[in-house]
Formats: C-alpha cells, sequence, structure tokens
C-alpha cells in the first residue's frame, strides 16, 4: 500500500450513518477528499451475525483501498464491534479508526450517576461494548435501548415524523423515569434525529454525539503518519451505496448540507464488491 498525503480518507457504515462522521470530518479538515462507501443493501447490521458483518467489513476495506484510501475510518458502532480487531490484523498496515459508545465521557460527566445508551444489537452483545462498560462505567448505572427500526426510519429520511418519535420516546421515557441526565448515541445513524431526542429528553439532559471526537482522532493519526493534506479547503466527497443511488443523492441535501457524487458499487458473490464501471476488488490484501 502506497499512502500519499493528498490520498483520500476512506469512509464506510453499513448505510447512510456514517454521514454523521463524514460531516464532523469535512468540518474539521476541510482540505481532505473522502470517499465513502454505505453498504445499504445489507442495513440493517445491528441484527445479523459478527461474523458475517465481519465479511462485509473486509471486503469493505478492501474496496476502499482499491480506491486508494490513506486511512479507513469505521464510522458504525457494529462494523466496529464486529470487526475492528480482525480488520487490524488483516490489514497491519492500514490506520483505522474505529467507534465505540460514548460511555467514558458519558460517566465523567454525570451528576445523577445514570446514564442512557442507544446503540444495535450488536454493539451490546460485542467484546468492545463489554470491555468499554468494564474499564469506564466506574459505578455508574447504565440503560440501554436497542431502538428497534429506528435505523430503517432514519434510512428512510424519517428524521422527525410520528414513527420516529414513537421508537425514541419508547425508549427514552423509561430512562428518563429512572432519572437519567445523559443520553450517549451508541450508533451512527442516531445524530441524526438529536433535535427529536433533544425535544423528548428536555433541555436537562446531554446527548453526546461521538462525531467531533471521531473527526479529532483521524486528524491525530493522519499528522502522525504525516499523511495530512496541505490544502485547507476544497477536498472532494465521492459517495458509493449498494443500495440505490437516487435515494441517497436526494437525502443528501438534508443530511449533509451539500451534494455530492454518489456511485453505484455491486456485491458479487458477497464477497466482493463491483464499482458500477466494472472494476472488481479480491478479498484478500
Ligand atoms: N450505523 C450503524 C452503527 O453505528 C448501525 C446501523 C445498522 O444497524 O446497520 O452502529
Amino acid at each position: 500500500m502506497n499512502f500519499k498525503p493528498n490520498s483520500p480518507i476512506g469512509i464506510f457504515d453499513s448505510g447512510i450513518g456514517g454521514l454523521s462522521v463524514l460531516r464532523a470530518i469535512r468540518r474539521l479538515m476541510p482540505g481532505e477528499s473522502i470517499i465513502y462507501f454505505g453498504d445499504q443493501i445489507h442495513i440493517p447490521y445491528g441484527p445479523r451475525p459478527m461474523e458475517q458483518i465481519g465479511r462485509f467489513s473486509e471486503a469493505i476495506t478492501n474496496f476502499l483501498i482499491q480506491q486508494q484510501a490513506k486511512i479507513v475510518v469505521v464510522a458504525c458502532n457494529t462494523a466496529s464491534a464486529a470487526a475492528l480487531k480482525d480488520l487490524r490484523a488483516k490489514f497491519p498496515e492500514m490506520q483505522f479508526v474505529g467507534m465505540e459508545p460514548a460511555v467514558k465521557p458519558a460517566a465523567e460527566r454525570t451528576q445523577t450517576g445514570r446514564v442512557g445508551v442507544l446503540a444495535t444489537p450488536a454493539t451490546f452483545q460485542g467484546a468492545l461494548y463489554a470491555s468499554v462498560v468494564e474499564r469506564f462505567a466506574n459505578g455508574v448505572e447504565l440503560f440501554q435501548n436497542t431502538c428497534p427500526g429506528l435505523v430503517q426510519q432514519i434510512e428512510q429520511g424519517n428524521l422527525d415524523g410520528k414513527e420516529t418519535r414513537q421508537i425514541l420516546e419508547n425508549a427514552l421515557f423509561p430512562m428518563l423515569e429512572r432519572n437519567i441526565d445523559t443520553v450517549v448515541l451508541g450508533c451512527t445513524h442516531y445524530p441524526f434525529v438529536i433535535p427529536m431526542i433533544e425535544q423528548i429528553v428536555g433541555e436537562n439532559v446531554r446527548v453526546i454525539d461521538p462525531a467531533p471526537a471521531v473527526a479529532k482522532q483521524t486528524n491525530r493519526l493522519l499528522e502522525t503518519g504525516r499523511l495530512v493534506n496541505p490544502t485547507s479547503a476544497g477536498g472532494n466527497v465521492k459517495l458509493f451505496t449498494s443500495g440505490n443511488v437516487k435515494a441517497l443523492q436526494s437525502l443528501l441535501p438534508i443530511l449533509l448540507g451539500e451534494s455530492a457524487v454518489v456511485n453505484n458499487a455491486e456485491w458479487i458473490d458477497k464477497t466482493h464488491i463491483r464499482q458500477a464501471h466494472g472494476f472488481t476488488t479480491p478479498t484478500q490484501a
């Protein structure tokens, strides 16, 4: 692998969730170009077996490497839980930025000692979450909810409708009854419904979006590897989806506040991803 400062940052998620991380990276590093892959044909990852999410993540990483990515941001808590360790072992030359629910800052700041965590089933089941809780919860009581159906509503662009509100109320009302003062967003889709979450929990509850911290960590790793793009503005964003190009394109102004080129990439035999113009990536690095 030949990493260069002007190569793009690779980012992936099961769908549009990672765009919340992409947005934060754009704000912090506007000169960096970005290649994003959303595996919308397989959404949601949350209820899938870990091993399958691991295989998807490996193939997507290969795809991003073929696209010259200089670093890979796993902008998905679920894929991080299922695959981050294996990805680091399989691609030792590549730097990865992963995600874990922000239990640490929540536990440090809570006054009531009670914190709500919203994430997918796979994230809660993974060893990564167990280790985060063990290392950082520090006696703080955590209330967890998987918000069934929320990822799909957000994928459809339903950021403020009745169904979305219902799912969030079902998750948050019982937590509020237990006197939480902090909510951790442990899924990259959820920052897109922060306005609704804030309406439900009120101003005395802090909502933690991990995206800015992930952007900072990406910047730190690029600096350490001397891979920061010296240009201070004008980076390109190129998006790939394994799902519907037009549907994604139409959501971009709401999700990103800008439009970007969206390309189709298709799965071949569940192990390779092929770009629309016929480019194939192997499973092995
Ligand atoms: N955005 C993903 C995450 O951060 C999960 C969505 C899914 O279940 O596919 O966990």
